[in-house]
């Protein structure tokens, strides 16, 4: 239950940062439309006081450029690409011009591959994470790279510098953070975002399954989802993942650990994972295959 209480911690922390960024009236208000833009704008949604319950309303690129804190940075948007000049703005001042409201202590980007990142806000205090608006001084219409062969980054694009940061590898407790291809900020409470995976049947797995499914939170809900909760770029359900665990622990492995050795083009990051985190996580997913079973 460790995970489980340090997410908890950070939902304590989210709401100090919360109240910070709220008692922040130096950040206009962001002014949101009903236009997607042709996917161009970034879509808002959730528990954000300029959010439309029920509806999603827009922030166009011009509006996102006219922040206070848009800045430059000279660096590589990630690893494996160039350097280039990027024109960003923090995440923390895109939550502040929406102002979050209620018990909101998360946001979650959702991205057109149907990935899915949560940030906790005091994430956003700490590391600063920036939301890129042009590359070379160039909206994506004009031209972006690719962030791989098969994957853009455009519209949005999240990162944490590296030269502000570096050293960080990009992964918290929930979950990978760098987001190719948003569309969508939404504020969440990061406790009933996750319930789910918490709930019911799946209250009471073995403590090792239990760490399992923290290695799953971190590791894999971003594109693989479980009880609803998460991304789902790989577009598997997640059976297939407990059966093959289950049944062909073997295979499991090698597509963790190698995934191009089995899928040549997958976007599927390798897990050079070792042995007790291995068994952590098949536990967690025999575990709860054999609950789905046996479930009324
Ligand atoms: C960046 C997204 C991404 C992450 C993160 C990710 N996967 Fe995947 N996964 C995929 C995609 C996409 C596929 C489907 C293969 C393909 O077509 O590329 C896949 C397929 C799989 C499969 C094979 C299913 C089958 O038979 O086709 C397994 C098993 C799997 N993933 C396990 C995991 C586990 C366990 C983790 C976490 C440690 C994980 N994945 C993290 C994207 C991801």
């Amino acid at each position: 239950m460790k995970t489980l209480r340090r997410l908890w911690q950070g939902l304590a922390l989210g709401a100090a940062v919360q109240s910070l960024v709220l008692a922040d009236d130096t950040i206009p208000a962001l002014v949101l439309t009903s236009d997607a833009g042709k996917g161009d704008a970034l879509a808002v949604s959730g528990q954000f006081s300029r959010a439309v319950p029920g509806e999603l309303r827009y922030a166009d690129r011009a509006s996102l450029l006219a922040l206070p804190g848009v800045t430059r940075l000279r660096e590589r948007p990630w690893v494996m690409m160039p350097e280039a000049d990027l024109t960003v703005v923090p995440l923390a001042t895109v939550v502040g011009a929406l102002v979050p409201q209620g018990d909101a202590d998360a946001i979650l980007l959702r991205c057109s591959d149907r990935w899915e990142s949560v940030l906790p806000l005091s994430f956003l205090a700490s590391h600063q994470p920036y939301l890129l608006l042009l590359h070379n001084g160039k909206s994506p219409e004009q031209g972006w790279p690719m962030f791989s062969r098969v994957e853009g980054l455009a519209p949005y694009y999240v990162n944490v510098s590296e030269k502000a940061h570096p050293g960080f590898k990009g992964v918290i407790d929930t979950g990978m953070i760098s987001a190719t291809q948003v569309v969508e900020i939404r504020a969440i409470n990061l406790q009933r975002h996750f319930a789910p995976l918490y709930a019911g049947t799946w209250e009471k797995l073995s403590e090792e399954a239990s760490a399992g499914r923290a290695i799953f939170v971190r590791h894999c809900n971003n594109c693989h989802q479980a009880q609803g909760v998460g991304g789902n770029t790989s577009q598997r359900p997640l059976v297939l993942l407990q059966t093959h665990a289950t049944h062909n622990p073997q295979f499991f492995r090698t597509m963790v650990t190698q995934p191009k050795s089995v899928y040549p083009d997958t976007v599927m990051p390798p897990h050079p994972f070792d042995d007790v985190t291995f068994i952590r996580l098949i536990q967690f997913l025999r575990e709860t295959l054999a609950l789905s079973q046996t479930a009324p």
